[in-house]
């Protein structure tokens, strides 16, 4: 502490606090990503739509909720190991898809699949990858990882991206159904969100492709100044492709044996139907806030369809997901396993694999953490009365 400051206010120890809590938190970590990333590429990734209302009360939905700790249970080293369809890892806290990762590091998804390899951790690899998905699941061939598939390009194009799926070893099937149309992100339009130079949507067809099929609108698959309009034009495909309907869910579940996850669900009644539809789980989300502004939050819609699939099937999480607590929250209101990622993302921005790895090993020490000062020995019996509003 510098002899000048002043002590008697009690100030710097108050600004070191802050830091050091910061730290902790992870809001250091947003704040040097934003710092080393062009303006136009951090608001893309830490933007919602509209007036952004969902993306702003998604942590304050799990900060709500307060924990009815259980003393004298004699944990001390909580079990965070599960299954997720089947699949071993080593927590419940997972990686989500998002796009465009080597806007926010060269290495982009081959990071992040290396740092979910190392941590034992399930990662989701989007349709919007910058790396094949081929490539992705080749950086760790056994590790946990599920693709989350976007219709693009018509039916047979998705179809075969499915089979690829499948074949590159990839385990389930994420059908994120809350895009049928991209939701009005303001940021992006204000910046004219550019693809920069040298990026491509790595599993969306080639141009040759697109030129053989007249209907298709041209995709933003060459990063040259490919704009928020084209961006959203390939992914407005709604025209193009079946819209994300129960058929479209039993589409997917008779095309492949692989476990079908449907991503996007804020209701109990849509959740039931997409277990009707074949679906094998579904994950409640709001897209980080990037899709229905002034939707429910992830944590109010989760009580509801837990309900509503009553035990049938698994249930996952995302939204607002920022510490182990929440996660821990999360868990007791009957998520099976919780998904993070704006963190995720400042961790790639920062420090690549490292960075990722990193902010999966705080997650993972946080949610121990929590667990052993509740007296939860397990994240598969987390007793239901731990939380109350
Ligand atoms: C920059 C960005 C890109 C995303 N891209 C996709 C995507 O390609 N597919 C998808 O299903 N969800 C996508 N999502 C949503 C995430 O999977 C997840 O639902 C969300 O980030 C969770 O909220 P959180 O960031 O508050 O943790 C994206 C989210 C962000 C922030």
């Amino acid at each position: 502490m510098a002899d000048s400051e002043p002590v008697a206010a009690g100030l710097p120890i108050q600004r070191e606090a802050e830091c050091v809590v910061d730290d902790l938190t992870g809001a250091a970590l947003e704040a040097r990503a934003r710092q080393l990333l062009p303006r136009a590429v951090y608001d893309y990734y830490a933007g919602g739509s509209e007036t952004e209302t969902t993306l702003h009360e998604a942590p304050l939905a799990w900060h709500r909720w307060r924990l009815r700790p259980r003393m004298l249970s004699g944990v001390a080293a909580p079990d965070l190991t599960t299954t997720l369809l089947g699949t071993p890892v080593s927590s419940p806290i997972g990686v989500p898809p998002w796009a465009l990762q080597r806007m926010a590091h060269p290495d982009g998804e081959l990071a992040t699949a290396a740092a979910c390899a190392r941590a034992g951790t399930l990662m989701t690899v989007s349709t919007t990858a910058t790396v094949p998905l081929a490539q992705v699941a080749a950086v760790a061939p056994d590790s946990a990882k599920w693709f989350q598939l976007y219709q693009v390009h018509g039916p047979a194009y998705t179809d075969d991206l499915v089979r690829r799926a499948a074949d590159a070893g990839y385990r389930a099937l994420v059908l994120t159904v809350d895009l049928p149309i991209l939701g009005r992100r303001l940021r992006d339009i204000a910046n004219d969100f550019q693809l920069p130079e040298g990026l491509v949507m790595a599993n969306h067809p080639d141009q040759a492709d697109i030129r053989s099929d007249a209907e298709m609108p041209a995709p933003p698959v060459v990063g040259s100044g490919v704009s928020v309009r084209r961006l959203s034009q390939a992914l407005d495909s709604a025209d193009k492709t079946p819209p994300w309907t129960y058929a479209a869910v039993e589409h997917f579940a008779g095309l492949t044996d692989l476990p079908v996850v449907v991503k996007g669900v804020l209701r109990g009644d849509d959740a039931v139907g997409c277990l009707d539809a074949g679906a094998s789980a579904v994950w409640v989300s709001t897209h980080g806030g990037r899709q229905v502004d002034r939707a429910i939050s992830s944590a109010a819609a989760l009580v509801d369809v837990v309900s509503a699939v009553s035990e049938r099937a698994e249930v996952y999480v995302d939204g607002g997901i920022r510490s182990g607590t929440d996660a821990l929250v999360a868990l007791v209101l009957g998520a099976r396993a919780v998904f993070c990622g704006r963190p995720i993302i400042w961790g790639l921005a920062t420090g690549g694999a490292d960075g990722v790895a990193a902010v999966l090993a705080r997650l993972r020490a946080e949610l121990v953490h929590s667990m052993t000062l509740c007296g939860v020995a397990s994240v598969e019996r987390v007793p239901r009365d731990l939380v109350t509003i």
